[in-house]
């Protein structure tokens, strides 16, 4: 079986070797020659070169491929995908070629690829996760699409992917462009993942004036047990980390995190769709406000630091609360995609969806199973909420931020306890008549049920 791959940055020429490893015959392309050299040394060095072929342009791509064709995409998202696949079609591509874009593009822009190229070849999207390591060994894959050329390439794929109790983190997902949808999401839940261990990080130890090799110990301890996960196994190891001076390596760095934008799409998304994630949109905003001292009108409005105090913490309690918050994370990155999936009709399968996050990808954890489960899991967790609830109050009493878990604990209280929301209707229909309904399922107006001699001006 034959495959190309053009784009040999670090997630495309660790990909490429996996597949070459797999037993998969390559032709590769990158328009920059020194790339396509790297892999070559690469694979001959891992006794590998013979089923690598690398290629001087498109044309010469297109050629050395015996039709039906199937050609993979890891450039950078945006214009360049237009560009490649427009010189692939130039080229030579036609309608039994199967282009798979696999950078993390935009799913709209692929909702519009797939009619762009509808008569010229078939386009399909498929979202990869797991950095270079697991481009290298076994990503998560998160693919999409039913039309023809999946069933040629799909088996390579499930052989390429990670794999979970011998299952692979293969799946297509969904219809259409659902599979970078689903990456996407993937991507949200990630930050509100790395947020969520900062802040424990940052309650740990500056609300309770721990060292960070102590935290490291905690979170270490933690990732023994169900806990267990890719982000906290890394956090736990890079807060272990010293210099030869014995400064901790995370004392040396920058405060200010920096986005490529996926996490903005997965809150832009969910506010378009109406779909509530907020301790993901937190995230979002946690990682802007890093930077906003950076924007002229932020330096304009800069504000005094304020003391902050220590706070009583039971690390066990800081234990359930992060597993609740975990799990929600989760829960509410799949509500999004469930939302979106009827919105567009993508038939997403959630339970697939969750098999491609086992392994593989930056969010892989082993409570996965507990997602799964649903719902009615979380709702059983009695003693998990109450130490959300008492572990926020006594985050908040530092004066300390933590946008992710109060944002958590927003969102499981507003679901679980009664709603304020009859007043906001109210006041919507006091001043601009737009209507409320009744227990009973009436739609009126207030006037209707109560006599309003003069409304407040
Ligand atoms: C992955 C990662 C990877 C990357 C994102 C987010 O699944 O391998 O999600 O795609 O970490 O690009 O990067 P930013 O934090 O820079 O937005």
């Amino acid at each position: 079986m034959q495959v190309a791959l053009v784009g040999l940055g670090v997630m495309g020429k660790n990909l490429a070797l996996n597949l070459i490893e797999k037993g998969l015959t390559l032709v590769a392309y990158d328009k920059n020659p020194d790339a396509g050299a790297e892999l070559l040394s690469c694979a001959k060095a891992q006794g590998m070169a013979e089923r690598l072929h690398i290629v001087s342009d498109l044309n010469d791509m297109v050629r050395r491929l015996t039709p039906p064709r199937s050609i993979l995409l890891l450039v950078p998202a945006g214009e360049l995908v237009d560009k490649v696949c427009t010189e692939l079609a130039e080229a030579g591509v036609d309608c039994d070629d199967i282009i798979v874009d696999c950078g993390n593009s935009n799913y709209k822009d692929g909702i519009s690829r797939k009619l762009k190229y509808q008569n010229k070849f078939e386009f399909a999207t498929m979202g990869i996760s797991g950095g270079a390591e697991g481009a290298r060994h076994g990503p998560a894959m998160m693919a999409s699409g039913s039309e023809g050329g999946w069933e040629r390439v799909e088996p390579w794929f499930e052989k390429v992917a990670a794999s979970y109790k011998g299952e692979s983190c293969f799946a297509r997902v969904g219809q259409s462009a659902s599979g970078h949808f689903v990456k996407m999401v993937h991507n949200g839940i990630e930050y509100a993942l790395m947020q969520l261990i900062a802040e424990m990080y940052q309650l740990l130890r500056l609300g309770t004036e721990r060292t960070p090799q102590q935290v490291a110990e905690i979170f270490n301890e933690w990732s023994e047990g169900a806990l267990n996960s890719y982000l906290l196994s890394i956090s736990s190891h890079i807060l272990s980390l010293e210099t030869t001076q014995g400064e901790a390596l995370v004392d040396l760095i920058d405060n200010k995190v920096g986005a490529k934008g996926t996490g903005l799409w997965t809150a832009q998304n969910a506010l378009e769709l109406g779909i509530a994630v907020p301790s993901l949109v937190a995230a979002v905003q946690a990682r802007h406000l890093t930077n906003a001292c950076d924007t002229q009108a932020a330096k304009e409005m800069t504000y005094a630091a304020k003391p902050t105090n220590t706070v009583e913490i039971d690390v066990n309690e800081l234990k359930e609360a992060f597993t609740l918050a975990s799990l929600l994370a989760y829960r509410q990155g799949l509500a999004l995609i469930k939302g979106a999936s009827r919105a567009h009709q993508w038939k997403v399968d959630l339970s697939k969806t969750l098999q491609t996050w086992r392994a593989g990808c930056i969010i892989r954890a082993d409570y996965l199973d507990n997602v799964a489960q649903g719902v009615d899991f979380i709702d059983g967790m009695q003693s998990e909420s109450l130490a959300l609830r008492k572990i926020t109050g006594a985050a908040v009493a530092s004066g300390l931020a933590f946008p992710v878990l109060t944002a958590t604990q927003t969102y499981i209280a507003t679901l679980t306890t009664p709603s304020n929301g009859h007043l906001v209707q109210a006041q919507r229909d006091y001043f601009g008549e737009h209507g409320i309904k009744t227990h009973s399922g009436e739609v009126c107006h207030l006037t209707d049920l109560v006599d309003i001699d003069e409304k407040v001006r």
